[in-house]
């Protein structure tokens, strides 16, 4: 076992950091407060091909290892979140659903290429109104008509969703069949029917673009189905366990980003005669969050590790999106008390890391979906 990261993965991640401290930071509040997605930041570390970056170069990726995709959605979310989500969205949860399917190279390498380099955006579309934690619940139904498929229906909370170029919609080609009648299309922005519907307002991630999508007569050619009939949910699920590791990274990032605030306001923050970090009570809760920090890291890593080396990684998954999620709500939580009446103010950025944290227990499934995969595994050794 080696716990040291590679030039490559180290490279990337100062990448990543630097680009969050330089391009990200300056304007993070006032964004937070327009709700207005950070396109063009988007487009420019695009340019890196860091979109791509864990797909192979003849597909159209970077041809990079899983845990540095990871490590740069860990630097970024400590600084943006909201970033931090839209980045993993489109990596792990569109690019992985093409990465993924059984659609041929040529399909995976048109769909793949232009997301690498940021020139255009992916979403996921799985969650309907009726189908939430229980994703089986569909009710979008392809149906098959001469060379194409005709999509009527709906999916909500779409992350990227106004922003996407291409979306891979998750539906029902035989609905009788429920999940082992399921397919899956890539369907191109302004394809006359689809729509982007009702946009979130938000708590938390309030720059990230999250709306319904709406399917009415949608006419796509045969060739962007890249799950067949009956492959479409295990592909929604093996992508799923690819993303749960994104969002981990994201809340790492977020449960870091606020530690290191209030490690800094603490030791230059005098109460009582001393730096809070002389306070025995406060200090003994740093040693504890940091060290929740490094339990939520090691089991972040392991899966993101057993994903690249073709291990199964559903189980690590689960255990690390569900630890770092928790962590980031715990620490950020904690950050905004230590802080005391400066934490609940918008300018020492701790409450909107509280803020942002909540939605990383919920999205790509809750805490409670993540006990049920890793409780569904009991009896497996
Ligand atoms: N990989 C491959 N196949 C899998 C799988 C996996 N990880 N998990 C299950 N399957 C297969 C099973 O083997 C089974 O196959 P057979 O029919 O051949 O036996 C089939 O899929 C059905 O499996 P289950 O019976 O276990 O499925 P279920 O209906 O009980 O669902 C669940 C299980 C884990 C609860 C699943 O519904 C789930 O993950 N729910 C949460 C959905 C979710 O995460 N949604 C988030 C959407 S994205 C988002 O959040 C928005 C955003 O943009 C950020």
């Amino acid at each position: 076992m080696n716990f040291e990261l590679t030039n490559e993965q180290k490279d990337i991640q100062k990448l990543a950091r630097d680009f969050a401290e330089k391009e990200l930071l300056p304007q993070v509040r006032e964004r937070d407060e327009s709700g207005e997605f950070p396109l063009e930041a988007f487009r420019k570390l695009g340019k890196t091909g860091i979109y791509g970056l864990p797909y192979p170069k003849e597909l159209g990726g970077m041809g990079g290892s899983y845990l540095s995709y990871i490590l740069a959605v860990e630097e970024i979310s400590k600084v943006d979140a909201a970033f931090g989500i839209a980045f993993s969205v489109d990596t792990s949860l569109y690019g992985g659903s093409i990465m993924n399917s059984s659609a041929p190279d040529e399909i995976k390498k048109k769909f793949l290429a232009p997301i690498t380099y940021g020139e255009k955006i992916g979403s996921f579309g799985l969650t309907e109104h009726s189908a939430g934690s229980d994703a089986a619940g569909q009710h979008t139904v392809a149906t098959k008509d001469g060379d194409s498929y005709v999509i009527n229906g709906s999916k909500c909370f779409n992350t990227n969703g106004p922003l996407a170029d291409y979306t891979v919609i998750y539906c029902l080609t035989d609905p009788e069949l429920g999940t082992k009648g399921m397919a899956a299309f890539v369907v191109e922005k302004g394809t006359p029917g689809f729509t982007v519907g009702h946009v979130e307002n938000k708590m938390g991630i309030r720059t990230a673009m999250v709306s319904d999508m709406i399917l009415d007569n949608v006419r796509v050619p045969a060739e962007n189905m890249i799950a067949k009939p009956g492959e479409g949910f295990k592909l929604a699920m093996k992508t799923l366990d690819g993303g749960r590791i994104g969002v981990g990274a994201q809340g790492l990032g977020i449960a870091e980003g606020a530690y290191e605030i209030a490690r800094q306001y603490l030791m230059q923050r005098q109460q009582f005669g001393k730096p809070l970090n002389k306070q025995q009570y406060l200090a003994f809760k740093m040693a504890e969050l940091a060290t929740d920090i490094e339990k939520a890291k090691l089991l972040l890593y392991k899966a993101a590790l057993c994903k690249e080396e073709g291990q199964p990684y559903s189980i690590p998954a689960a255990m690390a999106k569900m630890t770092c999620t928790d962590t980031a709500m715990k620490v950020a939580t904690e950050a905004v008390q230590m802080l005391g009446g400066n934490g609940y103010m918008k300018d020492y950025h701790v409450e909107r890391m509280m803020r942002d944290a909540k939605i990383t227990e919920i999205y790509e499934g809750t805490s409670e979906v993540q006990r049920m995969v890793i409780s569904s595994h009991l009896g497996v050794k």
